[in-house]
Formats: structure tokens, C-alpha cells, sequence
């Protein structure tokens, strides 16, 4: 989906916000031109990977250098994420372990797939010079934007999906729950700069959205992980933006798929 976010960006604006940041599939995609960029994650494995990645990748290379590809080294680090205290880098190397080897990068069973995590080092050097002047956060998105929210600045944002919650529950007591739907839509409409929000389309979500100046546009795609055992799984999603989408004269059928 990343070239349909690209695609629907503002021509103007001179601040970027990456407020979901996950795996950070937009921002490595983005042209970083002159903008002043930040990457945000309330996930604080995932911030502190990315910081090191940024600022020390030659230690974060060094921690992976004798990670085995095997179960029982998998199931050590993921235990050792969770209960034992250490530096920023054993954490970062940790994390990045059990992602590469866990089943789906869903960090829970060992993936069982050949692999060496050296052949990644050629990408955690490419990372690490893409973020080399990004801003990493570990915020909440409210006190985020709140932060950062200026008329040249653009959020773009891929909240947690509505009804899909419970995935996410890692991060607090309760995942991202209903109010925090709504405490993302009271924040977005009432902000100075521009948001782009990508969700799953659905009657919560448009009503959410359904206010004065704000376009609402659908995409189908296949879903990539059920498609496995349904070939022709599909899954409805929306655009929706606080400014005009098609002003780099894009033109977006109201239903398409992007894989035809
Ligand atoms: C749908 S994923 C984003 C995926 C991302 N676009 C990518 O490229 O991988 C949603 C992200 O929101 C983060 N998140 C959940 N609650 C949050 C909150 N209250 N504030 C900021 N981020 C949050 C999760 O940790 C997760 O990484």
C-alpha cells in the first residue's frame, strides 16, 4: 500500500510525521527530500531498534554476529525481551531476533524458515543512513501531534485497525480501544497541518470521519497473510484526508483494485 500513501501526499508540506510508525514501510518508502521527518512508535522495542539502528549499528551488528537460527536460542531471547533488564543494544538485538525468526514477524512461535540474520546487515547499513536524520519518538499519538502539529506540517497515520484491536495489546493494559478511535479523530480534526489515515473500512470508521472537509476514498487489496489460503481474499480499505487527495492530478476510480 505504500505507493498509494505516497501517492495521495500533499504537494506542500515541509514537516513529516510518521505517527504509527511501525515497520516504518512509508517512511523507508518516502523521498526524504528536505523534509524534516519523525518516526513515532508508542512500541518502545520498536523506537529503541530504530535508535540504534540510527545512531549505533556497528554494536547492533556485533550483538547479532552469533545469533543461531534455532528454537531453543529463539525462545531464549524472546523470554529475555520480556523479563530481564539490559543495555539499549541487547534489547534492540534481541528484539530484532525474535522478529526475524518468529512465524509471520508476529514475535510469538519460532518461524522454522532458513535464514542467516547476517544476510540483514547490508540492510540494517541502509536503515541506519535513511534514519540518520529522522527523529525517532516513543509518544502516545495525542501528546504527538499535539507536539508537532504546524500549517506546513503533514501526519500521516495507520492506527491500529478498528475491530482488530486486541492484535496491539502488548502496548497498553488495554490496546487501542474504541475511545482511542475517537480520541485520534477529535485530535486529526482539529489540527492545524494535514493528516492522511489509512484504516479498514467499515461503518465505524466512516461515521467517525463523516464531517465537514474531509475526503473519504476506498481501495480494495488482496490481504496478504489470509490470501495464503484464500487466493482471492480481499480487504476493503480507506483514505482519509483533511485536504484535497487528488491535487497532484491523481485520479482514483472510487472502487479499484490494485492488483488488476
Ligand atoms: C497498523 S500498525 C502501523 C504499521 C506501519 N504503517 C508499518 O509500516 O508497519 C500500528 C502501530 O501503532 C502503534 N501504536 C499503538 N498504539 C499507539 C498509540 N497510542 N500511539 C502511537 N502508536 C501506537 C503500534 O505499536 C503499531 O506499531
Amino acid at each position: 500500500m505504500r505507493e498509494e500513501v505516497v501517492r495521495r501526499f500533499p504537494l506542500e508540506y515541509k514537516r513529516y510525521i510518521e505517527v504509527f510508525g511501525g515497520g516504518g514501510w512509508v517512511l523507508f518508502h518516502k523521498d526524504p527530500r528536505r523534509d524534516f521527518e519523525v518516526y513515532n512508535d508508542f512500541n518502545s522495542l520498536l523506537t529503541n531498534l530504530y535508535r540504534c539502528v540510527r545512531d549505533k549499528p556497528d554494536l547492533l551488528m556485533n550483538a547479532l554476529e552469533y545469533v543461531l537460527n534455532s528454537r531453543e536460542d529463539f525462545e531464549r531471547a524472546r523470554l529475555s525481551l520480556r523479563r530481564k533488564r539490559t543495555t539499549d543494544i541487547q534489547r534492540a538485538a534481541w528484539f530484532y531476533q525474535v522478529i526475524r525468526y518468529s512465524y509471520a514477524s508476529a514475535l510469538t512461535s519460532y518461524g522454522s524458515q532458513p535464514h542467516d540474520i547476517r544476510a540483514d546487515f547490508p540492510l540494517i547499513e541502509q536503515a541506519h543512513r535513511r534514519l540518520k536524520d529522522v527523529v525517532i519518538e516513543n509518544q502516545d499519538f495525542e501528546r504527538l501531534i499535539r507536539h508537532y502539529d504546524r500549517g506546513d506540517s503533514l501526519f500521516y497515520c495507520d492506527p491500529p485497525y478498528h475491530a482488530t484491536e486486541g492484535y496491539y495489546q502488548n502496548i497498553g493494559e488495554n490496546g487501542f480501544t474504541e475511545k482511542d478511535h475517537i480520541r485520534l479523530r477529535d485530535r486529526l480534526l482539529s489540527m492545524e497541518g494535514k493528516f492522511l489515515l489509512s484504516y479498514n473500512d467499515d461503518a465505524f470508521v466512516r461515521d467517525l470521519y463523516d464531517a465537514p472537509n474531509i475526503q473519504i476514498q476506498s481501495i480494495t487489496r488482496l490481504n496478504n497473510i489470509k490470501q495464503r489460503y484464500d487466493p482471492n481474499c480481499q480487504f476493503e480499505e480507506v483514505f482519509i484526508a483533511n485536504y484535497d487527495m487528488n491535487e497532484r492530478g491523481l485520479y482514483v476510480p472510487k472502487q479499484f483494485n490494485l492488483f488488476d
